[in-house]
């Protein structure tokens, strides 16, 4: 049967349900009102943003919006811990982090106390370059297309212990993922300890077989380090079936949940042999040491209990969402916008096959050396010079279609 809801009133009705902080209750019922259109459901799930019409969230894949229900969730909370920050108020906060570490591990297929709420993906990669045990001579192999806190933060730590990094480079189009795990395990030998690489890379968008190259490494012997940053909230993860030994990633990203929240993902079984960066306490955990988990990983200190919270509600949007749904869109819309792009004459710097790429992309323009990369494009307002290089991360599941013109017009002038 037929409902009568309209695009206007799914709209209506969106707003006030983000302003009432409740998106999580009515997602669910539109996507199986069959009068609803795919591009109505997309547009109910932008409205729970309140960044304007006429703008395209663009960052180089750093930062990106939260749910409006998310960042007012943070908002009431703080409020409830300044009202009365003693510590019985702030112990309902206990259960809350809890709650909040079962539902983010159920989502990408780990443990609870696998899983250690940290501040973001820098913070998660520095346990891992700090944490594990070397000695001199040790090698680490790494991607060269790695975030600097999983390259450069190598070569810091290779200078302090006489150690030596390997870089992996791979073909702008590899031709298919056994090519690239040849690449890497040709790379690693009997002194390597650890390989540590960006899942899906911030700067061409190209994005590796993270579950074979954990089996490589495993099957040598190797810790499997995976920075998820453009990951998590992008694509459906399962951790223990991906089988790397630690996994790291930010919630500000392609999560879109609260800022400076992020998890390190420790392996059952892996965080005996690796040290805590930060000894904090945390009322109940004295003895960081003993913990055989993840957990370890966690003494910060005090915390935003706000933000943990509503990391949580950010996990119930994206069940109610659905993490396949969403990964589905992601891609229909890279693959829509690489085909623009082309179109517009421009080189496309990420590969073409979703499968080896991401929701972030990169291409060049004709005579240009600056890759495209802009910081915010809107309709209106004049575009600000594009960095450098990298990648660029348009939140692609929550944007329009017809906004696909204005970023494609505004790509163009980008690369002027
Ligand atoms: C692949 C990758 N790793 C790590 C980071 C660092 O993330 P954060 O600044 O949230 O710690 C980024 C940021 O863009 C990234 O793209």
């Amino acid at each position: 049967m037929q409902t009568s809801i309209t695009r206007r009133s799914l709209i209506h009705c969106a707003g006030a349900v983000a302003l009432a902080s409740t998106a999580a209750g009515l997602l669910p019922k539109v996507a199986h009102a069959e009068a609803v259109s795919s591009d109505m459901y997309w547009d109910l799930v932008r409205h729970q943003f309140i960044f304007p019409d006429t703008a395209i969230p663009m960052n180089s894949a750093n930062l990106c919006p939260a749910f409006q229900a998310v960042a007012d969730k943070v908002a009431e909370l703080s409020r409830l811990v300044d009202y009365d920050v003693s510590l019985n108020n702030r112990a309902q906060f206990n259960d809350t982090l809890a709650d909040t570490r079962s539902k983010v591990a159920q989502q990408i297929g780990a443990a609870p106390e696998e899983i250690a709420l940290v501040r973001n993906t820098s913070e998660a990669n520095s346990v891992i370059t700090n944490g594990l045990d070397f000695k001199e001579g040790d090698e680490i192999v790494i991607w060269d297309q790695n975030h600097v806190t999983n390259n450069e933060a190598w070569d810091i730590r290779a200078r302090r212990f006489g150690l030596k990094v390997v870089r992996v480079s791979l073909p702008r189009l590899p031709e298919n993922d056994e090519q690239i795990v040849e690449l890497f395990a040709k790379a690693c030998n009997d002194r390597t300890k650890i390989l540590s690489f960006t899942e899906c890379s911030n700067v061409s968008g190209l994005k590796l077989p993270a579950k074979k190259l954990a089996a490589m490494a495993r099957g040598k012997g190797i810790h499997c380090h995976v920075d998820g940053a453009q990951s998590w909230g992008a694509s459906v993860l399962n951790l223990h079936d991906i089988g790397c030994d630690s996994f790291s990633a930010s919630s500000h990203k392609w999560f879109m949940g609260p800022k400076e929240v992020g998890i390190l993902y420790v392996r059952n079984g892996r965080a005996p042999e690796i040290w805590p960066n930060t000894i904090g306490y945390t009322g109940e955990i004295k003895v960081e040491l003993d913990l055989q988990n993840a957990l370890k990983f966690e003494t910060l200190g005090q915390r935003d209990d706000a933000a943990i919270a509503a990391l949580g509600d950010t996990a119930d949007i994206h069940t109610q969402i659905g993490p396949q749904r969403i990964e589905a869109r992601i891609k229909e819309h890279a693959s829509r916008l690489k085909q623009g792009l082309k179109e517009l004459g421009a080189t496309l710097v990420t590969p073409e096959d979703p499968a080896m790429s991401g929701g972030s992309w990169s291409s060049t323009f004709p005579n240009k050396t600056r890759k495209l990369s802009s910081t915010r494009c809107t309709r209106s307002s004049a575009l600000p010079r594009p960095p450098a290089a990298g990648c660029d991360c348009v939140r692609t599941f929550i944007i329009r279609r017809p906004t696909y013109r204005g970023l494609w017009r505004a790509s163009l002038r980008c690369g002027t």
